[in-house]
C-alpha cells in the first residue's frame, strides 16, 4: 500500500439479525466500502481531530468525548503513547443511523496509527482493537460492526462468545438505504431490549431464534441471488424487530413506501429507535429510491 493513501474502515448495513446477535445469533450483514479514511501525522502540541462531515474542525482530542475515549483506546491497543497528532477522518456516513460509523472510523484509525508507529497490525488485531473501542462507544456489542468494517465482505456473523466469521460469496444485492429524521441510539435500545427481554425470557429467546434463523437462510438466499427470497425474509425480520419494540412510527411508514414502490422486502436496519431503513429492491432501485426522496427521506444506493 501507498504511505500516503489514507487508511480504510468500512460500513455496513444489517440485512438480518440486529438485536438477536447480542444474544449469540446470527446476523447477516453486508460492507458500505470505503466508508471511513484516516490520517495521522505528529505534531508539537496536543493531538487535534477534524472530522468534517461530522462538523468538527481541529478540535483538541482531549476536550471532545467520546472521541477522546476512542483516540486513548486505540493508542492503548497498539501500545502507542499520545505524544501530538493531527488527525484527519474524511467520512461520509452520518452517526447514529445504524450504518456502523462509529466503527468504520475506530478501523480507519486503528489503521492510521498501526502505520505511523510502525505496526501494520493484521485484520485479526484491527478487529479486537476496534471491538475494544466499540464497547467504549456502546457497552455491550455484538461485534458486528467492528468485524464488517474490518474485514469488508458480505458475512454471517455470530459471536458465542467466539467469533465466528462466514464470508457469503455474493452477487451484489440490489439495495436502497433511507435515512429516517433522527438518530438512534444504539445503547438505549440494546438496554431497551435486555430489559423487557428480563421480564419475558422465553418469548424473547424464541424470538431471537427465529431471526437467527432468518439470518442464515438470508444468508443462502443472497448467495443463489434470490433477492425476492431475502426480501421476505427481511419483511419477516422487520415484523420480529417491531415485536421487540425497536421500530418507530417513522420507520414503520418509510417501510411501507419502500414496499409500496416495488421493493420485494424493506426493514429498519441497526438498532433502531430512528436511524435507517434497507430494502432490497430487484428491479426497482429507482423507484423505490424516488419515492422515498418524494416522501422527504434522503437515500443512499450502496456500491462496491
Ligand atoms: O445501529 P448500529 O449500527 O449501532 O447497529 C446495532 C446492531 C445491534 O445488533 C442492535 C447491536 C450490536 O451490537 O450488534
Amino acid at each position: 500500500m501507498n504511505d500516503r493513501e489514507p487508511t480504510r474502515g468500512h460500513g455496513k448495513v444489517i440485512l438480518l439479525g440486529e438485536h438477536a446477535v447480542v444474544y449469540g445469533r446470527h446476523a447477516l450483514a453486508v460492507p458500505l466500502p470505503r466508508a471511513a479514511a484516516a490520517a495521522v501525522r505528529p505534531i508539537t502540541g496536543e493531538t487535534t481531530i477534524s472530522i468534517p462531515y461530522w462538523g468538527i474542525h481541529d478540535v483538541p482530542v482531549s476536550q471532545s468525548q467520546p472521541l477522546a475515549g476512542l483516540v486513548a483506546r486505540v493508542l492503548t491497543g497498539l501500545d502507542a503513547a499520545d505524544t501530538g497528532f493531527a488527525i484527519e477522518v474524511q467520512t461520509s456516513l452520518p452517526r447514529g443511523m445504524g450504518l456502523g460509523s462509529s466503527a468504520a472510523v475506530a478501523v480507519a484509525l486503528v489503521r492510521a496509527f498501526g502505520r505511523l508507529t510502525g505496526q501494520e497490525p493484521d485484520n485479526e488485531r484491527v478487529n479486537a482493537i476496534a471491538y475494544e473501542c466499540e464497547k467504549l462507544a456502546h457497552g455491550t456489542p455484538s461485534g458486528l460492526d467492528n468485524t464488517v468494517a474490518t474485514y469488508a465482505v458480505p458475512m454471517l456473523f455470530r459471536r458465542d462468545p467466539d467469533l465466528h466469521i462466514e464470508r457469503v460469496a455474493a452477487p451484489e444485492p440490489p439495495l436502497v438505504i433511507a435515512l429516517s429524521s433522527r438518530p438512534g441510539s444504539t445503547t438505549a435500545e440494546v438496554t431497551g431490549v435486555r430489559e423487557r427481554r428480563e421480564r419475558l425470557p422465553a418469548r424473547y429467546d424464541a424470538l431471537f431464534d427465529e431471526i437467527g434463523a432468518l439470518a442464515q437462510d438470508g444468508a443462502a438466499a443472497l448467495e443463489r441471488g434470490d433477492f425476492e427470497e431475502l426480501g421476505r425474509l427481511m419483511n419477516l425480520c422487520h415484523g420480529l424487530l417491531n415485536a421487540i419494540e425497536v421500530s418507530t412510527a417513522e420507520l414503520e411508514g418509510m417501510v411501507q413506501i419502500a414496499r409500496a414502490a416495488g421493493a420485494a422486502g424493506a426493514k429498519l436496519t441497526g438498532a433502531g429507535g430512528g436511524g435507517s431503513i434497507v430494502a432490497i429492491c430487484p428491479g426497482a432501485v429507482d423507484a423505490v429510491s424516488a419515492a422515498l426522496e418524494s416522501a422527504g427521506f434522503r437515500t443512499l444506493i450502496p456500491r462496491s
